[in-house]
């Protein structure tokens, strides 16, 4: 029996991904194929470098050293598993995208790191051995059915479980423009207080803290920045929309060095956290 976290938590990642399969048929969905098509824009834009400056990165290295075991669930290219690797005994990354697993693996070679697993699938459903440390940075709200990634969390991990997610909504920024686009404002996710929620109602005691994360999108050009915005606004490739866009963007992206960027130069960000009750809580 799922309780009134869970529930609202289902149906608004429900509503949103229905929102983006009808803007976007057959690639709102999330899935692997997805975040295939998106691996290396995003790990050019998520590196490893932007990782050792996260806190988020400066909290996994308080609660673990050199003899510890960690999972990164969801790792995409995998800047916290790259950026950890050096100072742990070993890292699983999992992620149910093979393009985003192959940055992943093939940039843990170029660093020399013998010691990260890179393992493709769901979390869901898929099996990994039990560690110290388990944490999913920006995976949570993609996932319609938290309780179970959750308790499979909280069960891999012995020692600490992490959540990393941003605590002031994207959409919050980016609602002018949604709205100029589509008509009326997008469909709300889910945030880190009804993550919080969620774990309160499977009898687990989570920690919070909110950091500030510096914005990461950088272009060369009002007409580089376009494609990513279309994309993240959920437009069709259109000689109009390409062109709107680029009007509206010479107003609302900022000078950052000789490059263009996104209005907020930092957005807050909550580490959720927890001690793990282990396998005995699984059910
Ligand atoms: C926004 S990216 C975050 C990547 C990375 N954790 C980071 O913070 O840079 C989301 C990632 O979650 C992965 N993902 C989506 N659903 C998942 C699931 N059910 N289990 C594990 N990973 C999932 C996607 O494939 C994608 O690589």
């Amino acid at each position: 029996m799922k309780g009134p976290a869970a529930t609202r938590w289902r149906k608004l990642v429900q509503a949103r991904l229905a929102e983006m399969e009808r803007l976007q048929a057959g690639r709102g969905t999330l899935g692997a194929a997805f975040w295939d098509t998106r691996a290396k824009r995003f790990a050019a834009r998520m590196s490893l470098a932007t990782a050792t400056g996260d806190p988020f990165y400066r909290r996994l290295r308080r609660s673990t050293g050199r003899r510890s075991t960690v999972v990164d669930v969801g790792c995409g290219p995998g800047r916290f598993t790259l950026a950890l690797a050096p100072h742990v005994a070993a890292v699983t990354a999992l992620d149910p995208s093979g393009r985003m697993l192959d940055i992943c693996r093939k940039q843990a070679r170029a660093l020399g790191l013998a010691n990260v697993t890179c393992v493709q699938g769901r979390w869901e459903e898929t099996e990994v051995p039990r560690v110290d440390v388990a944490f999913s940075s920006y995976v949570l709200t993609l996932v319609p059915d938290a309780p179970r990634f959750l308790t499979k969390l909280d069960a891999s991990a012995t020692e600490r479980a992490f959540l990393y997610l941003g605590a002031y909504t994207a959409d919050a920024i980016m609602d002018p423009l949604w709205r100029h686009f589509h008509g009326r404002s997008r469909k709300p996710g889910p945030t880190y207080l009804d993550a919080a929620d969620v774990l309160r109602e499977l009898g687990l005691a989570p920690e919070i803290e909110v950091v500030e994360v510096a914005t990461r999108a950088r272009f060369k050009s009002v007409a580089d920045a376009a494609k990513d915005y279309r994309d993240q606004l959920c437009l069709p490739d259109t000689a109009e929309v390409r062109k709107e866009l680029r009007e509206l963007l010479e107003n609302w992206l900022v000078p950052r060095g000789d490059e263009l960027g996104a209005p907020l130069k930092t957005v807050p960000a909550a580490i959720v956290s927890w001690r793990p009750r282990g396998p005995r809580g699984l059910g």
